[in-house]
């Protein structure tokens, strides 16, 4: 007879970057909950990040797109899915600049679509969760002073951010108009294992191991605040499992960093780490055009989470980037697999190389 589970979750996004990272989480910690993990497998999507996993019996894996309708009926019937962590997303702010129609497809229409699924699914929603996992991006762009709240007012300036921000609304609106039990989340930028190499932190990594140009935009004077992605899936967890129905959480660790100054201890750390002499990979940074609409500094509050729900991240930033550089130098397979293909027409058209 088939095992029934408590939960029947469904992770959408879980072949990517964060996703893999929520997925192994609570595949590994809730052997009573069934994760079912849809992804379509875009560039950004790659099965290999879960291979530790993939054989666990609370495990199944469907390929699928969010937008289709058909698809997306079928899991939740198949699966008798009862909770819903929706990280599927076109997740970059340098490709949204390029084209973002799939943005609107994916982030909103998708969002929509998931929504629209789960209400006609739950017969009742009691018992069920919808949480949507979004970005501390749509409240803009800070100046000096000050860090986003959960009550800042949203202000997306880029083409993903503002598919994001028409996302949270829309899962906001279904909580409000039909009472779909959803709970928000918006998270600072994240780095870790399994990050794609377009985003600053494994791009620089694969760019300083390879002595390539490392392209700094603009003076390099942007501020992001970091936080590993393996806090931010704790971070998940929590909310997932305590956090207030229809309410929003922020998520981050208090750890900004000028795009200069993170590019250089990435140099000094790598240096070490390959036995170079010191200053040597900072000569590969390159000042190149800055992104059109560069936000300037993102800073998160995240008392709210850390107080009413108490949770911390667990590492520090030196530890976090130090694990992450070795996983980068361990795990070579990894890097050429997600390179080969698109990736090499990608970089050469992003950075006139
Ligand atoms: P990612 O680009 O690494 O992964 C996205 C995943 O979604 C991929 O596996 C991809 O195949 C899948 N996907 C894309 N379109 C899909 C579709 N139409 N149907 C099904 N699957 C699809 O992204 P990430 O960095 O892991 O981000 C995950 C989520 O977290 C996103 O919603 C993003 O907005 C949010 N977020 C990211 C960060 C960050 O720093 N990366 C910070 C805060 C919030
Ligand atoms: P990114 O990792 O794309 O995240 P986001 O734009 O969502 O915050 O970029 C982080 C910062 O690094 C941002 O200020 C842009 C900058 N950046 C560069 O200077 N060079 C690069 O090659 C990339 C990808 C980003």
């Amino acid at each position: 007879m088939e095992k029934t589970f408590q939960k029947n979750i469904l992770i959408t996004g879980g072949a990517g970057f964060i996703g893999s990272h929520v997925v192994r989480l609570f595949v590994n910690k809730y052997p009573h909950y069934r994760i079912v993990n849809f992804d379509n497998l875009t560039y950004a999507g790659n099965l290999s990040n879960l291979k530790d996993i993939e054989n666990k019996e609370n495990y199944v894996f469907v390929k699928g797109d969010i937008v289709a309708n058909d698809a997306v009926t079928n899991v939740f019937s198949q699966y008798n899915i009862t909770d819903v962590i929706h990280l599927a997303a076109e997740s970059h702010v340098d490709r949204s600049i390029e084209g973002p129609m799939a943005f609107v497809q994916t982030n909103v229409v998708g969002t929509v679509n998931l929504l629209q699924t789960a209400k006609n699914h739950w017969t009742d929603f009691t018992n069920h969760v919808f949480h949507h996992v979004s970005t501390d991006e749509v409240y803009g762009s800070l100046g000096n002073d000050g860090l986003f709240t959960e009550t800042t007012a949203y202000d997306p300036r880029s083409p993903y951010s503002a598919s994001k921000a028409a996302s949270d609304h829309f899962v906001s609106a279904f909580f409000h108009t039909y009472g779909l039990p959803i709970k928000l989340s918006n998270c600072s930028n994240n780095y870790g294992s399994h990050h794609f190499p377009e985003k600053l932190i494994p791009l620089m990594i694969h760019n300083i191991v390879n002595k390539k140009p490392l392209p700094v935009y603009g003076k390099g004077e942007n501020i992001r605040d970091w936080l590993w992605v393996e806090d931010h899936a704790r971070a998940i967890d929590t909310i997932f499992h305590n956090g207030k129905l229809g309410e929003s959480y922020n998520i981050g660790g208090l750890n900004e960093w000028k795009n200069i100054d993170l590019v250089k201890y990435l140099c000094r750390l790598l240096d070490k780490k390959l036995n170079r002499s010191e200053g040597e990979s900072e000569q590969l940074i390159t000042y190149v055009k800055d992104r059109s609409g560069h936000d300037l500094r993102y800073a998160i509050d995240a008392s709210k989470l850390e107080k009413e729900l108490g949770w911390k991240p667990s590492i520090t930033f030196e530890e976090g980037l130090e694990k992450t550089v070795d996983w980068y130098l361990n795990n070579q397979d990894w890097i050429n697999e997600v390179t080969s293909g698109d990736y090499q027409h990608y970089y050469k058209k992003m950075y006139n190389e």
